[in-house]
């Protein structure tokens, strides 16, 4: 795995310090001091945060319970539901006629909901769900582009007790097909089609085809969005505004008393092996965690405008679009488009429009809008800025710089958040009063009790490489994985079981101030883009083309992406290989999979280099392309 942060000792001149005024207004002015008063009773700690910043139908008889682990439960005992606290309770304040979301169409078209007709809008769903006879406990698959109603669906799944399963609009067929089928939904929710660079994706297309391969779908709701033609089969689809017109969208829908500990979404995320994992969040815990996270690390005041460019399909969507902005009655951006289109200060053009305060994107896309140069951002105020953010991967010292200097203006605190779709929150990262080093995420969250540890969990030097683990737990986490209990355990728990410490997967260092450098994974996935790729699923997507015996795939380091994925199949006896048959498996990766999913290069070969027990050996197929030592390959079996 290559080294993104450069040297992990870092130079004084690389350390940021907060002005003092922003240290003085932030949530927790003291890191170190609220830190350890975490540290010393963690219930005591997300007991008190829960009780003052939340509304509860009733009250936790247990904060923590730990009998179980790894099944750890929060707030035992407690009802509530989260749209309870994202909208309902804003109805009651001066919240209500202030915009809970600012929407920006790829082609220009913008629309602003007040938390009162978000809220209608949500009832209005909520209501004709019901209808269509999903309660608590259902599972309903959306899968759209980024536009409002995406949010709204989520929300109004939430809000009647179903759980929400959202698959990334720019998945495709298959990657839709198997989500679909494993959480055995009963409904679909999707658009006719998403723009994107001012073409459109046909996305009811697609999940037509994944939702006849799946056959649990009953009733499939579809925006309109771009008006192209599309298939509609007749007592199975529904036209969402259609819907909405009749008197079953009642916008007094009642919201469903849900036990903390109860589903609110499961999230697919790429695993190591085989099929994704089905990550589940529940109502209290991910509430209290993704609010307060979000409030003590952006500094989130009712002035603020807040956009979070990521998109709703992955977790960073679902935290930081849709739930805890609204659970803390901040003002949204929701932005349709692609960062650059139609030219590179799209972005830049939307943030003095809104006078965005902050802003929450990856690594990729800065290094995307440091290619094009300073005149774009240059040619626009960007003045209203005050905080940066960045998530999804390794921010390299440059780009860090970049963001800083040419973005923020060299005022605005860059806050580098690393977590996971399984943490549900921050869990290492900065707040604004804390200072600052280009490329590291910094220290735990308060009370996220973690280090970096070797084989057998003995803590590392300083600066030497080990395994990040978790030492306890912290109430966002996931809580299982959907349907497979062992595999939760086996996945995240087994390595330490001993020590009782979660796994997360991602190698780091430690420097001697503890700051933690993430490294990366450790094991088969790959982060293209930010985007969470599994080696398993791109190589059944290959093995499914009529060509292919066999296949493996490896994420090779890419100065743009963090990396593109190689691919190396073994033809079927007789195939001819072909530089037309090599363009043809990476667009059935693009059909199967999704565009992300595709290699960048597909290498048609005779063997892949395999232990004796059958297993194929990545790492040495990346050496191999990166020219490096092979290393130990005494496992080979050939
Ligand atoms: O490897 C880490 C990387 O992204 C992984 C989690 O991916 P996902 O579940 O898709 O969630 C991404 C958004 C929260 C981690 O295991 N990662 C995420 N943020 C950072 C990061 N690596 C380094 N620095 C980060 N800030």
């Amino acid at each position: 795995m290559a080294l993104l942060n450069g040297s992990a000792k870092t130079m004084a001149e690389d350390v940021y310090h907060p002005a003092p005024e922003i240290v003085q207004s932030a949530y927790i002015p003291d890191y170190d001091a609220v830190h350890n008063e975490a540290l010393a009773d963690l219930p005591a700690f997300w007991g008190s945060i829960a009780a003052e910043n939340f509304e509860w139908y009733e009250q936790w008889h247990t904060v923590l319970d730990d009998s179980n682990p790894p099944f750890f439960k929060w707030y035992v005992g407690a009802k509530t539901n989260i749209v309870h606290n994202a909208l309902d309770r804003h109805m009651k304040t001066a919240a209500r006629n202030k915009a809970a979301l600012i929407f920006e169409g790829e082609p220009g078209d913008t629309k602003i909901y007040t938390y009162q007709q978000l809220n209608y809008e949500v009832c209005k769903f909520a209501s004709v769900l019901r209808a269509l006879g999903v309660g608590k406990g259902d599972r309903v698959t959306i899968y759209m582009g980024r536009i409002p109603q995406l949010m709204m669906a989520m929300l109004a799944c939430a809000k009647i007790g179903a759980i929400h399963s959202v698959v990334y609009g720019g998945f495709s067929t298959e990657a839709l097909h198997s989500r679909i089928e494993d959480s055995a939904s009963k409904v679909l929710i999707t658009c006719d089609g998403a723009w994107l660079r001012g073409k459109t994706v046909d996305l009811k297309d697609i999940a037509d085809e994944a939702v006849q391969r799946a056959g649990t779908i009953q009733n499939v709701v579809v925006v309109k969005r771009t008006g192209q033609e599309v298939q509609m089969v007749a007592g199975r689809d529904h036209w969402y505004h259609e819907l909405m017109a009749l008197p079953i969208a009642d916008p007094k829908a009642t919201t469903e008393v849900m036990d903390a500990e109860d589903p609110l979404f499961i999230l697919y995320t790429s695993g190591t092996t085989g099929k994704p994992k089905a990550i589940l969040h529940t109502h209290g815990g991910y509430m209290v965690g993704t609010a307060t996270t979000h409030k003590w690390v952006f500094d989130i005041r009712p002035e603020d405008v807040w956009w979070c460019a990521a998109d709703p399909g992955w977790i960073t969507g679902h935290s930081y679009i849709v739930y805890a902005p609204l659970i803390n009655g901040a003002t949204s951006i929701m932005y349709e488009g692609a960062p650059t289109f139609p030219y590179p200060d799209r972005w830049w053009q939307i943030v003095a429009k809104y006078g965005v305060t902050i802003l929450y994107t990856a690594p990729t896309a800065i290094r995307g809008f440091m290619r094009f140069g300073d005149s774009w951002p240059s040619r626009h105020d960007l003045s209203s800025l005050r905080l940066l953010g960045s998530v999804g991967e390794p921010i390299n010292p440059e780009a860090w710089k970049w963001y800083h200097r040419v973005i923020g203006k060299e005022k605005c605190p860059i806050m580098d958040t690393w977590w996971q779709t399984e943490t549900g929150n921050f869990m290492i990262t900065p707040l604004p009063s804390v200072a600052l080093k280009p490329g590291s995420a910094t220290r735990g969250f308060p009370g996220v009790d973690l280090d970096v540890v070797d084989e057998d969990g003995h803590p590392v030097a300083p600066n030497e490489e080990g395994f990040l683990v978790i030492k306890r737990p912290w109430p966002a986490m996931l809580r299982t994985l959907y349907k497979d209990p062992d595999r939760y355990v086996e996945a995240y728990w087994s390595r330490y079981q001993e020590q009782g410490w979660y796994l997360p997967g991602d190698s780091a260092k430690k420097d001697e101030d503890g700051y933690i450098w993430v490294i990366g994974r450790i094991d088969d996935v790959i982060k293209v883009s930010g985007y969470r790729l599994g080696t398993a699923e791109i190589e059944s997507a290959l093995v499914s083309h009529s060509t292919v015996a066999e296949s493996a795939v490896i994420g090779v380091p890419d100065e743009l992406k963090g990396n593109v994925v190689h691919a190396f199949c073994i033809l079927k006896q007789g195939v001819e290989p072909s530089e037309k048959l090599q363009m043809a498996l990476r667009d059935h990766v693009g059909h199967e999979m999704g565009p992300i999913a595709k290699p960048a290069v597909v290498n048609l070969v005779d063997s892949l280099p395999k232990t004796r027990s059958g297993k194929i050996m990545r790492r040495v197929l990346r050496a191999q392309t990166l020219g490096q030592e092979v290393g130990d390959l005494s496992t080979l079996a050939d």
